[in-house]
């Protein structure tokens, strides 16, 4: 799950984002103190920020590391060196305001911050979370402040923090560049700081920090309660029962479970056996969909089953046209849908190459794919073979997420590529992970 919580400086969105994360047990994405580490390394070059060009040339030299120390602190490491207080001051303050707003600055941070988010449940904080780098993030919030009480924290947080400017500091002066940020932030021509449509409106300027970690955690239970509950009668009876026979006869295993995201995706897997279909519907935690043989809808009990079970018939006839235009208007509604992108079953269990229609349906969609790797089924019911075998062992892997937004931007030919080699490097991964002991998590 990812939990975005974006909003200007001062409202106290670190405060509550890390101790939503500490009592959630989620991991902390601190992605201002990304910008400010940049800015830092900018200004270690003697490079002017307002000097895109140069700005630009340093992002290739840029290392970032982030770190827990053993006071289960975060530290933020540049080319080795730990600028963890170092990026706390008023100057780096404002010279991150200003790399901020360059294209290929916030490119290479939000490639970075994609990544992470892939891989555990966490609590992001910044300013285009809910907007621009997790759209589909589970739970979204946008604190606000007044002005004056912004600044009036910021101000004593700098008193406590660097005791020795006493002198220096003054709060009108902080003010000011409050104001300025804010400005800046909320006018830059990409990714201004923004509320999305479907956050929660927090203002802070009169509530503890408890008050608001306890708003933001019900809205998180909330969402799990509903995530947990998001099956139909019929599909979720249908659901446990086959879930128990697999567990049963097949010992399904399932890895990766916290990969799985809640909103649209393609969910593609390697396919080698009519086993195949159900073993990963039943292995999503919420209600997915698939498409079947038109033929198929006519078998009597089949029929009736796969009917109430979100398929949906295709057929040879219609053309693919037909059959992706159904697919994307399901995308589009937020659902996810089961594909085979190596098309028909293989023939010896082995990873067969993908085909273009995967990467042709996520940018049209734009929506993610959440690779699956099952491993066993082969086995149990190999192509041929009239009924499954009665005991075997089966295993599905869920993988780290693939998003849309990786791709965009990129010539349509150009894209197809990238998405359909990550698409195999993620099964080949996926097999590998499995085949040496499944040890740790998927990648
Ligand atoms: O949250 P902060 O004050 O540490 O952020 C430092 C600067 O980085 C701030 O001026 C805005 C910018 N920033 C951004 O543009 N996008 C983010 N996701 C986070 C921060």
């Amino acid at each position: 799950m990812i939990i975005a919580i974006d909003g200007p400086s001062g409202t106290g969105k670190s405060t509550v984002a890390k101790s939503v994360a500490k009592q959630l047990k989620f991991t902390f994405f601190d992605t201002g103190a990304m910008y400010r580490s940049f800015a830092w390394w900018v200004l270690k070059q003697q490079i002017d920020p307002h000097d895109e060009e140069k700005v630009k040339v340093a992002l290739t030299g840029f290392e970032y590391q982030i770190e827990t120390d053993p006071a289960r602190e975060r530290r933020y490491i540049v080319n080795g060196i730990d600028v963890s207080m170092a990026i706390r001051t008023q100057e780096i303050s404002t010279a991150a305001s200003i790399v901020a707003k360059y294209p290929d600055v916030r490119q290479t941070m939000v490639k970075i911050q994609r990544k992470y988010g892939a891989l555990e449940n966490t609590v992001f904080e910044g300013r285009d979370m809910g907007t621009v780098v997790f759209p589909q993030a589970e739970v979204k919030v946008f604190l606000t402040a007044k002005a004056e009480v912004r600044a009036e924290r910021r101000y004593r947080e700098l008193l406590i923090k660097f005791p020795d400017l006493t002198e220096s500091l003054s709060f009108e002066q902080i003010l000011k560049e409050t104001e300025e940020r804010d400005r800046n932030d909320m006018t830059r021509a990409i990714s201004p700081l923004k509320k999305a449509p479907d956050a929660i409106l927090i203002d802070t300027s009169y509530l503890t920090a408890q008050q608001v970690i306890d708003q933001i955690i019900a809205q998180v239970k909330l969402k799990q309660k509903k995530t947990s509950f998001s099956m139909g009668i019929f599909y979720g009876v249908v659901y446990w029962l086959a879930r128990l026979y697999l567990k049963l006869f097949y010992r399904l295993k399932i890895y990766g479970l916290s990969h799985f995201r809640s909103g649209s995706a393609i969910i593609a897997a390697n396919h080698a056996s009519y086993l195949d279909p159900p073993v990963v519907s039943i292995s999503c935690p919420e209600e997915v969909h698939f498409l079947a043989k038109e033929s198929l809808f006519r078998v009597p009990v089949l029929g009736f089953l796969i009917r109430h079970l979100n398929s949906h018939p295709v057929s040879r006839d219609v053309g693919d046209a037909t059959t992706f235009r159904l697919i994307i208007n399901l995308l589009q509604k937020g659902k996810k849908i089961i594909l085979f992108p190596e098309g028909n079953r293989t023939a010896d269990g082995q990873l067969q190459p993908i085909e273009r229609g995967l990467a042709f349906l996520t940018m049209k969609a734009r929506c993610r794919i959440q690779p699956v790797y099952i491993s066993g089924t082969f086995k149990v019911w190999p192509p041929g073979r009239p009924f499954p075998k009665f005991f075997g062992r089966i295993a599905c892997v869920f993988g780290s997420p693939i998003e849309w937004e990786e791709f965009e931007g990129l010539e349509k030919r150009e894209a197809e590529k990238q998405i359909t080699e990550r698409m195999k490097r993620a099964l080949y991964n996926l097999k590998n992970w499995y085949d040496a002991g499944a040890k740790g998590f998927p990648p």
